[in-house]
């Protein structure tokens, strides 16, 4: 598949606002993977490109490929901010099966990039924090998410971390399990780039 193509295909399937998003995680995963030396840029500007792809999918489709692949069927309790990577990364392997066959590790970072894991690869940090530091983010306190992810890919997963955390406690909505195990993972990372 051409970049044109690519392109084309992942514009069919999400809104303006949410393309943009898109564009700016391909090149702040650009970024990450130069700054910390991650031997591929580009597969990480791809996973940072199609991350969201299956964000707009009805909840219908994510309930199809959790039965086809035969997924925990506790993900069906969840909604579709933990299943557009947990359940979505099977949207993008079906769609662009070039993926699968040359880069299985974007699929896995694209799994990973909202509730991250205790045992993020390299490529898994880049999406993971790429996602929440690109160029269009301005809530407050992504200045300071940016600024930590000049230094420490770790402490910038933490520090995203942190925040997802106290946010979702703060609106009193459960916490996705493999969140709380990245949080308890990296935090530490944190303190360190604090001290
Ligand atoms: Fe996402
Ligand atoms: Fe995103």
């Amino acid at each position: 598949m051409t970049r044109e193509e690519i392109l084309q295909q992942l514009r069919s399937q999400v809104k303006a606002s949410r393309y943009k998003h898109c564009l700016g995680v391909e090149k702040a995963a650009r970024e990450l993977a130069v700054r910390f030396g991650y031997e591929n840029p580009e597969v990480a500007a791809l996973a940072g490109l199609l991350h969201d792809y299956a964000k707009e999918q009805p909840q219908a489709e994510y309930l199809r490929l959790i039965d086809m692949y035969g997924l925990d069927e506790a993900l069906k309790d969840w909604g579709n901010n933990v299943l557009h990577g947990l359940v979505g990364w099977l949207k993008i392997k079906e769609d662009f099966p070039f993926i699968a066959q040359e880069h299985p590790e974007i699929l896995q970072a694209i799994k990973t990039h909202t509730v991250g894991s205790s045992t993020m690869s390299m490529l898994d940090k880049i999406v993971y924090v790429a996602d929440y530091i690109e160029e269009n983010r301005t809530f407050e306190g992504v200045d300071e998410a940016r600024k930590i992810a000049q230094r420490s890919l770790d402490a910038a997963v933490a520090f995203e971390t942190v925040r997802t955390v106290e946010f979702l406690a703060k609106k009193r909505v459960p916490i996705y399990p493999q969140t709380i195990e990245t949080y308890n993972a990296y935090v530490n990372a944190l303190t360190a780039v604090e001290e």
